[in-house]
Parts: C-alpha cells; sequence; structure tokens
C-alpha cells in the first residue's frame, strides 16, 4: 500500500544530468511528479527536458554548481514560483576521488566533502520552510554502501557518505515533529558516469565492477518513496557487504587490506 503518491509532487532533484539522477528524474515525472532539475551542464539537462516533454509531471531547468549557495537559493525560488511550494528534495549530485589518501592534497578532501556533505545539508537548510508547508515532505538523501563501511582508495568519498548518512539520522529525527520524512538510498556500483567524473581518476579494483544499471537505483528508489521507506540499500552484494561488516567488521577489515 502507498504511502505517498507521486503524482502531482513537487520537487528539487540535484545531478539531474546523467546517471542516477537522470534515471530517477525520468520514473518521477513519468509518475506525475513536477521537477526542477538540477546540475552545471545545462544542454544535458535542456535534453533530460524536452525527453520528458509528452511525460505526466512537469519539469524546470536550473544549471548551476550545487557547492554554491547561491544556485542552492535559486533552486527553492524555482520550486516555489514555478511549482508554488516543496515536497520532495532529493540530494543526488554527488562524486567521488580514487586514489590513495597520503598522495592525495587536502584539496580533494574539501572538494568532495563541499559536493557530497555541505552542498546537500545546505540545501536542506534553506528548503526547510518550504518542505515544512510542503503535501507529505520528503528529503531523499543518495549517500552510498560506502557511508556504511569504508574501503581502502577512495577515503574521501566513504568519509563524505559517512558524514551525509549521520546528518541523516540526525535530521530524521529532529524533522519528524515537523512531519518531514526523510530516505537515505545507498546504492553500491552502479553503471553511470561516477568513474570517468571522478575528481581524481585513479585506477582502484572497485573501478572494474560493473553494477546495476541507474534504472534499477531509480525504480526501488521510488518504491521506497511511496512506500514511507526511511533506509534502502541497493542491490544484494551491497546489502552482503554492509551486512557482513555489521557481523563480522574484523573479517572485512582483513579482507579490503588486501586491496589497499
Ligand atoms: N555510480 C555508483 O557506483 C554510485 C554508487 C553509490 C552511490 N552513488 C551516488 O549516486 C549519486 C549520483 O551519482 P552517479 O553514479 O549517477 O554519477 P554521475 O553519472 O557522475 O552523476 C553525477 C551527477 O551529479 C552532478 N554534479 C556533480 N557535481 C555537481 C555540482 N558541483 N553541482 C551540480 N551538480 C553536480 C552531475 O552533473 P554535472 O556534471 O552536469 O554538474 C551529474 O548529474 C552520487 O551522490 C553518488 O555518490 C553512485
Amino acid at each position: 500500500m502507498a504511502k505517498r503518491s507521486i503524482e502531482g509532487c513537487r520537487g528539487i532533484l540535484t545531478g539531474a544530468s546523467s546517471g542516477i539522477g537522470r534515471a530517477l528524474a525520468v520514473e518521477l515525472v513519468r509518475r506525475g511528479a513536477r521537477l526542477v532539475l538540477v546540475a552545471r551542464r545545462a544542454e544535458r539537462l535542456d535534453d533530460l527536458a524536452n525527453s520528458l516533454a509528452d511525460a505526466t509531471g512537469k519539469v524546470e531547468v536550473l544549471a548551476g554548481d550545487v557547492t554554491t549557495s547561491e544556485v542552492r537559493r535559486a533552486a527553492i525560488e524555482r520550486a516555489a514560483t514555478a511549482f508554488g511550494g516543496l515536497d520532495l528534495l532529493v540530494n543526488n549530485a554527488g562524486g567521488g576521488a580514487m586514489g590513495g589518501f597520503a598522495e592525495a592534497s587536502a584539496e580533494r578532501l574539501r572538494r568532495v566533502m563541499e559536493l557530497n556533505f555541505f552542498a546537500p545539508a545546505e540545501l536542506i537548510r534553506v528548503a526547510l520552510p518550504l518542505l515544512k508547508a510542503g503535501r507529505k515532505p520528503l528529503v531523499v538523501n543518495v549517500g552510498s554502501i560506502l557511508g556504511h563501511r569504508g574501503i581502502p582508495l577512495c577515503a574521501e568519498y566513504c568519509a563524505s557518505k559517512f558524514a551525509l548518512q549521520g546528518l541523516s539520522e540526525s535530521l530524521r529525527a529532529e524533522f519528524a515533529p515537523l512531519g518531514i520524512d526523510l530516505l537515505v538510498v545507498s546504492p553500491a556500483t552502479t553503471q553511470t558516469e561516477f568513474f570517468e567524473q571522478a575528481i581524481d581518476a585513479a585506477e582502484t579494483p572497485w573501478s572494474r565492477i560493473r553494477g546495476v544499471t541507474p534504472a534499477v537505483v531509480a525504480r526501488q528508489t521510488v518504491t521506497a518513496i511511496r512506500r514511507g521507506r526511511h533506509e534502502i540499500v541497493i542491490s544484494p552484494s551491497g546489502k552482503l557487504m554492509v551486512w557482513m561488516n555489521r557481523l563480522m567488521p574484523r573479517v572485512m577489515d582483513s579482507i579490503l587490506a588486501r586491496h589497499a
């Protein structure tokens, strides 16, 4: 039984120009959502908007960098002016950095945290007044299985997703009295531009894992939104990793140390 309807839902979706975000836009708009689509590559967003022109829902395009406060505020203003409010905020924009921590710069850590942690955190903050007035309001944070278990050669990324996971658990409790729900989606490896677009794209054992399609992540996310779930881990391998780590953290430590 659905707890939340996508039909007529007014949302903001970051990172809509490729991968999981693009697939989520297709799935949500097909079911009647109205979305502000945010990413830096304007032409990609325009192509997506054109391809969705005949879908049930409607889209607004906002090209910009979510790590800037101006773009975050512009996204909120666009939802207010175009749709008259906000029911759904999907923090999906994100990116990784591959390679050893010891060889990396302090700047790499800051860039990863800006994109994967500070940007979603601050977008939630500016969205709050509209969300409070929304219909069955929900924040969806796209985390990662690497927000449940750290692995070598992706330390900054894992740290950023752990931070997002912690923030999400705190805010879920804080926002409950306001009637705002919070879902964390934790994908495992997904076939997107993630590895090509990484801040540092060093070859790692993880870059060669094929993973699921973004459409699988999008479908499971939309089902979780409709059913009022709080946490989902995508794919059997992702679930196995999270559970193995909970039950046998020392075994995971020694398996992962072999890949360092
Ligand atoms: N693929 C995986 O294996 C995997 C696994 C677990 C979790 N995830 C998470 O899934 C989410 C989506 O990633 P993906 O796999 O779909 O990768 P992707 O294909 O590279 O998509 C990343 C999206 O984020 C946008 N983006 C990046 N930096 C941005 C910025 N500064 N401002 C605005 N938008 C920005 C990109 O658009 P522009 O470049 O046009 O700005 C793009 O639309 C991320 O949070 C990622 O951490 C991915």
